[in-house]
C-alpha cells in the first residue's frame, strides 16, 4: 500500500465540498490543509468537517509556508486558477485544478509554461470524459463501427447554474466557457481528433438568469471531411437533455447516438442491411475517483496524466476560439491564431 499523497484543498465553495469527500474517500490522498478566501466559507468548512484551526488558511501562500504537502487541488473560480497554480508551482507542488484551466486563454498558456518550467504535474479535472458514454464511444469509433465520422451534432439544454451572485451568472460567456469546456473536451476525446477552427454565435434568451449570453451554436471544423456542431441553451426551463447532451455521430456506416444514458447504433438505408441496436456501455472507473487515481498514478510513475494541462490547452482553445468568434460576429477563427 502506497503512502497517500498530501494535498492542500483550495476553495471551499460548493464544488470544494465534493472534492473534500472525494479526497477523503480515496486511499491514496490525504488532505493536510485547507485554503479559503471568504471567512464565512472557512467557518462553515471548519464546523462541518471539524477542522483544527492550524489546518485552515486564508491564502495558499500562507498554507505552503506552514504545511508540508505534495499537491494542490484548486477549486476556486476560473479567474483565480492562474494565481493558485503559480503559487503552487513556486512551492514545488503538483497541481490538479478544476476546469476550466482559466477564464483567460493567455493566462492558461502562461500557467502551462510555469508548470513545465517547475517540472511539476498539472492536470485539469475534465470529469465528463471519464464517463461510460464517451469512453465506450471513443472505443467504438476507433474500431470503425460507423466508418470515418463526417459530422457530429450535439444538443445540450439545461437549467444550468442559477446560484444568484455566483461567477456563473455574473460573468460574460460563462455558459460557453464553464459548461462548454466539458462538451468541447469530450468532442476531442471521443473523436480522437483536434479541430482547427470554430465559428460561433451566442445570444441570451429573454427569460434567463445569466448576465452573459447563455445560448450558443458553435461549428468546429476538423478538416474538410469532419465538422462538429454544438448547440446549447443554458437557461432551458422546459424539456431538457441530460448533462452529457444528445449526440449524433454520423458516418458512412450509420449513426452512433446518445439517447439519454444509452448508446444506439443505427443504419436504416435501404441499400444495406438495416440495424437499430443498443450498445451497452463499457464498465468504467473503479472503486475510487478516476481523476484522482490518474493524477496520483501519473505522479508516482513520473509521467503526464490524461487531461494534463498541455493537452487541455487544446480544449481551452476551442472555448477561447468560440468566444472570440462570437465577439467578432461569428467569423471563422483558426485556433492556431489564438
Ligand atoms: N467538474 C465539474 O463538474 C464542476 C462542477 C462545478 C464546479 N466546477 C468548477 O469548480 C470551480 C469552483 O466552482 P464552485 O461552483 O465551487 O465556485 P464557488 O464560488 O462556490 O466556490 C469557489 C470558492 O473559492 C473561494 N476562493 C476565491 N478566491 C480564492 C483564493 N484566492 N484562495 C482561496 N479560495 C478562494 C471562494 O471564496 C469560494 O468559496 C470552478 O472552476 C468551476 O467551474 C466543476
Amino acid at each position: 500500500m502506497n503512502t497517500p499523497l498530501k494535498g492542500i484543498l483550495v476553495g471551499l465553495g460548493s464544488r470544494g465540498h465534493n472534492w473534500y469527500d472525494t479526497g477523503k474517500r480515496h486511499p491514496e490522498t490525504d488532505w493536510v490543509a485547507y485554503v479559503e478566501a471568504a471567512e464565512v466559507n472557512r467557518a462553515r468548512a471548519m464546523d462541518r468537517w471539524r477542522l483544527s484551526p492550524n489546518q485552515v488558511f486564508s491564502s495558499l501562500e500562507e498554507a505552503v509556508e506552514h504545511v508540508d504537502a505534495d499537491f494542490v487541488m484548486d477549486v476556486t473560480p476560473p479567474n483565480v486558477h492562474a494565481s493558485v497554480a503559480s503559487t503552487a508551482f513556486k512551492a514545488g507542488l503538483h497541481v490538479i485544478g478544476e476546469k476550466p484551466i482559466s477564464d483567460d486563454y493567455q493566462a492558461a498558456k502562461q500557467m502551462v509554461a510555469e508548470g513545465r518550467a517547475a517540472g511539476r504535474r498539472h492536470m485539469i479535472t475534465q470529469n465528463y470524459r471519464f464517463g461510460p458514454q464517451p469512453r465506450t464511444t471513443r472505443r467504438l469509433l476507433s474500431e470503425g463501427i460507423i466508418g470515418e465520422p463526417g459530422q457530429v451534432d450535439i444538443l445540450f439544454t439545461m437549467p444550468w447554474a442559477d446560484s444568484p451572485g455566483s461567477h456563473y451568472v455574473t460573468q460574460p460567456f460563462m455558459f460557453t466557457k464553464d459548461m462548454g469546456i466539458h462538451h468541447f473536451d469530450m468532442i476531442r476525446y471521443v473523436l480522437g481528433r483536434d479541430p482547427v477552427s470554430v465559428r460561433c454565435v451566442t445570444w441570451n434568451p429573454s427569460w434567463g438568469w445569466h448576465a452573459g449570453d447563455a445560448s450558443h451554436v458553435a461549428i468546429f471544423t476538423f478538416d474538410d471531411k469532419l465538422h462538429a456542431v454544438h448547440r446549447g441553451v443554458g437557461c432551458a426551463v422546459g424539456h431538457h437533455t441530460g448533462w452529457n447532451g444528445e449526440w449524433r455521430i454520423e458516418g458512412p456506416g450509420g449513426t452512433l447516438t446518445w439517447e439519454g444514458n444509452e448508446i444506439w447504433l443505427t443504419h436504416l438505408h435501404r441499400a444495406e442491411k438495416r440495424r437499430r441496436e443498443q450498445i451497452f456501455t463499457d464498465r468504467t472507473g473503479g472503486d475510487h475517483d478516476p481523476l484522482l487515481t490518474e493524477f496520483v498514478t501519473a505522479i508516482r510513475e513520473n509521467r503526464d496524466p490524461e487531461c494534463n494541462a498541455v493537452d487541455n490547452l487544446k480544449s481551452a482553445a476551442m472555448v477561447a476560439g468560440a468566444v472570440k468568434s462570437a465577439m467578432e460576429g461569428g467569423r471563422e477563427v483558426k485556433l492556431a491564431e489564438l
